[in-house]
């Protein structure tokens, strides 16, 4: 398994190009099993989490080819509706073929999803929306096994306003006879970016950004080309690495009005920015102030910046509160962040984070995608040597990120910490 080394205390300076959303990305890729045939993705961020559900749709029986950030995906000769364990254990979003399948085979049989570290992941939103749609589902031996005759249009209401359940819900919809209304849907500019692709497939869907969709069922779609959109969360958290190195970043390819919160809440810690349509430069030249935030679905304070937001006001000039309302139990990154000698106390879902004046390098556990970042920036501020142990968390969903940190100046390289940890 590979580690960052990062010797920490140098201000980044330069530009940083942004990579296509994984988010977007994922859900995309599964939408090509809607209709058989050959489908073109552009600006698709090269991971590990892209390369697994490549690696799934094989499994199913689709042809992929993978090259500069440019995904053909054919999926003609797809024809078996299975996603194995071993593979759905490793990436919960797996867990998106399961519309899909049952819109073009009617089957499926998907195991029960694994995924990030922090607390159980339930589905049964997914189980909820396609028993509406008329799939007869069971769970057997860890698996989701599903068939319906055909899917009908229904009236869906999401107790919880769910990314994964309102894509996976759709994909099935574009299918199924008459008319389907999700209620208290997810607005994610993944989401909406997964709708407008549909579209393009020949779906009718209304209501993409609200949280009220309506699809139209049709009786076929065809394949369709798309460029990705940018990733919102690598873009806030480089902002986040900037913000807390005192450095200034230019970030280019990103979509600024996608994270209008996250910039909002940088903004009132102090920092200086320059946004125009698809650039954001930050300035980072005053004392880091503390600034509270709770995480909330779209458009508040997205959870997936909330340990990088941790790591930054571990040097802010006094206390602050975090507090995620949407994964009550994802925090593993704190003690970590404590080791490199923040000050934060977990209490349920919030942390209370007395901001301290320094920061000092150590050896660092990654235990999730979202908290290797937070690590990753605080280790940047540290003084000192930092080592960031199993960073294969962070390669599912930051594509290249020590080369895009070197091109901005800081002092980090990849190596192989053989298979102590
Ligand atoms: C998506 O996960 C993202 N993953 C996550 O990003 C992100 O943190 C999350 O949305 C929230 O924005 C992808 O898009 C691949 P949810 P998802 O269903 O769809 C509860 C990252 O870092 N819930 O919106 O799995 C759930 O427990 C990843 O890139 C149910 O109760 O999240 C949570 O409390 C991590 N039942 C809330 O809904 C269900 O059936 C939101 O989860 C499904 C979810």
């Amino acid at each position: 398994m590979d580690k960052f080394i990062i010797q920490g205390g140098k201000p980044l300076n330069g530009e940083i190009k942004i990579s296509g959303s994984k988010n977007a990305a994922l859900p995309l890729m599964v939408a090509t099993l809607l209709s058989p045939g050959k489908y073109t993705l552009h600006n698709v961020p090269e991971l590990r989490d892209i390369r697994t559900m490549a690696h799934l749709l094989r499994i199913i029986g689709a042809k992929i080819e993978f090259a500069d950030h440019t995904l053909i995906i054919d999926t003609t000769q797809a024809d078996f509706p299975e996603a194995p364990y071993e593979l759905v254990k490793t990436m919960r979003a797996s867990i998106y073929v399961l519309g899909p399948l049952l819109a073009r085979f009617k089957a499926a049989k998907v195991s029960l999803p694994g995924g990030c570290a922090w607390g159980p992941r339930p589905v049964d939103l997914h189980i909820k929306g396609m028993k509406k749609l008329g799939v007869e589902l069971n769970l057997d031996g860890g698996y989701i096994v599903a068939n319906c005759r055909k899917l009908k249009g229904s009236h869906i209401h999401f107790d919880v306003s769910s990314v994964g359940a309102t894509g996976n819900v759709m994909m099935a919809a574009v299918l199924a006879d008459g008319m389907t209304i999700l209620e208290n849907a997810a607005s994610e500019p993944e989401i909406i970016d997964l709708g407008h692709f549909l579209i393009r497939m020949g779906a009718r869907i209304e209501g993409l950004g609200t949280k009220t969709i309506q699809i139209e069922g049709m009786p076929g779609l065809h394949p369709a080309d798309y460029t990705i959109i940018p990733d919102r969360i690598e873009t806030g958290t480089f902002l986040c690495a900037a913000r807390i190195t005192g450095g200034k970043i230019t970030l280019r390819n990103c979509q600024p009005k996608q994270l209008l919160e996250v910039l909002e809440k940088l903004k009132e810690s102090g920092a200086e920015m320059v946004i125009r349509e698809n650039e954001i430069t930050l300035k980072s030249t005053t004392p880091i102030q503390p600034v509270n935030v709770t995480t909330d679905v779209y458009p508040g304070f997205p959870t997936d910046m909330q340990a990088q937001w941790i790591a930054l006001m571990s040097l802010a000039a006094g206390s602050s509160v975090v507090t995620d309302s949407i994964f009550t139990d994802r925090f593993t990154h704190v003690p970590e962040l404590n080791r490199l000698g923040a000050q934060i106390v977990q209490k349920n879902n919030s942390v209370f984070i007395q901001g301290v004046n320094e920061l000092k390098g150590a050896p660092v556990m990654s235990t999730d995608l979202r908290a290797s970042a937070s690590l990753v920036i605080a280790a940047l501020a540290a003084k000192g040597k930092s080592e960031v142990f199993r960073v294969y968390h962070i390669d599912r969903g930051y594509e290249k990120i020590e080369l895009k940190l070197q091109q901005a100046g800081a002092e980090i390289s990849r190596e192989n910490a053989g298979d102590v940890i």
